[in-house]
């Protein structure tokens, strides 16, 4: 497996196996990776003739008092685990490469961001989707995947790619998780023991949502968000940020009862709740054709 530190040798790699014909898969990370990360890149392997992760911690998508400078780094063992999982390289910049000078161009997806984090974290999807269109340009991918533990920044990026024209396919990856239900981050290591014994309420309310789905299917948005914040206020130390019911993905709130004839679009029950200094989101999808 190759380390690439530059954006000419990245260019230069990617640019002999497209001219060989070789599909190409981008797997867009910012490192401490983890069995989530290594279910995306084993994804790419199956499907792509050569697998590029990149590892940056992108400043740009981060906010002021966020965890920017104290985000995990360990690109040694991040390697070692891209390469057992099937990477053929892996895409390391500094923060230099990837911003040489003060930006002046950023881009910025309207409407699907205007809820869930959002909302709660100003810029942080224009961070994310400048650094994602960088990255598809430096790649130019095929198919590039992304898990559904960040759903928003999937409806985000596709968005994009849509807006934009840009060459690529979307491939959306399901959430993994820990026996318990919490689903993983590189974040769950800010957790402290008994914090991360009350993190699977996050898990529950998505569990007593589905359950309340099944039995009662006509019930609104609004009382199926009742439910969620009475589930997560049963963890004394869970600090509920938001639990919203919308349409997936357009991620705009659905009308009347959820089990409406007329629904066109998924739902997804969303979450993010902080313990202490730590913000964990998580949420599901649930088709309703
Ligand atoms: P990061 O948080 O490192 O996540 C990289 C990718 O792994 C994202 O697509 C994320 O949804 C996916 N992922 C994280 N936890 C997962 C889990 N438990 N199961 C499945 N997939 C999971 O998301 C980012 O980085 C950044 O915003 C990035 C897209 C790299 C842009 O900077």
């Amino acid at each position: 497996m190759r380390r690439i530190q530059t954006i000419a040798e990245l260019r230069e790699t990617v640019q002999a196996k497209r001219r060989a014909g070789i599909e190409i898969g981008l797997v867009p990370t910012m490192g401490a990776l983890h069995d989530g990360h290594a279910s995306l890149i084993r994804r790419a392997a199956a499907e792509c003739g050569y697998v590029v992760v990149s590892i940056f911690v992108n400043p740009t998508q981060f906010g002021p008092g966020e965890d920017f400078e104290r985000y995990p780094r360990k690109a040694d063992a991040d390697a070692a685990l891209a390469e057992a999982c099937g990477a053929d390289a892996v895409f390391l910049p500094s923060v230099d490469d990837m911003y040489p000078g003060e930006p002046r161009t950023t881009v910025h997806v309207e409407q699907v961001t205007a809820r869930l984090c959002g909302a709660s974290r100003p810029g942080h999807f224009d961070g994310v989707a400048t650094v994602v269109a960088k990255l598809l340009n430096l790649v130019q991918p095929d198919r590039a995947y992304f898990g559904l533990k960040d759903a928003q920044q999937v409806a985000v990026v596709r968005q994009m790619t849509l807006d934009l024209n840009l060459p690529v396919r979307i491939v959306p990856c399901e959430t993994v998780r820990e026996p318990d239900g919490l689903a993983l981050s590189s974040r769950n290591v800010y957790l402290s023991a008994a914090e991360r014994r009350q993190a699977t309420i996050l898990w529950e309310a998505l569990e007593a949502a589905q359950r309340q789905l099944e039995q009662a299917p006509q019930i609104t948005a609004a009382e199926l968000e009742a439910l969620l914040r009475g589930t997560i206020g049963r963890a004394p130390l869970a600090e509920l940020e938001y639990a919203e019911v919308l349409r997936f993905p357009e991620l705009e709130p659905p009308v009347g009862a959820l089990d409406s004839a007329a629904a066109e679009s998924d739902l997804i029950v969303a979450l993010a709740v902080r313990f202490g200094g730590t913000r964990l989101i998580d949420n599901r999808v649930f088709q309703r054709k």
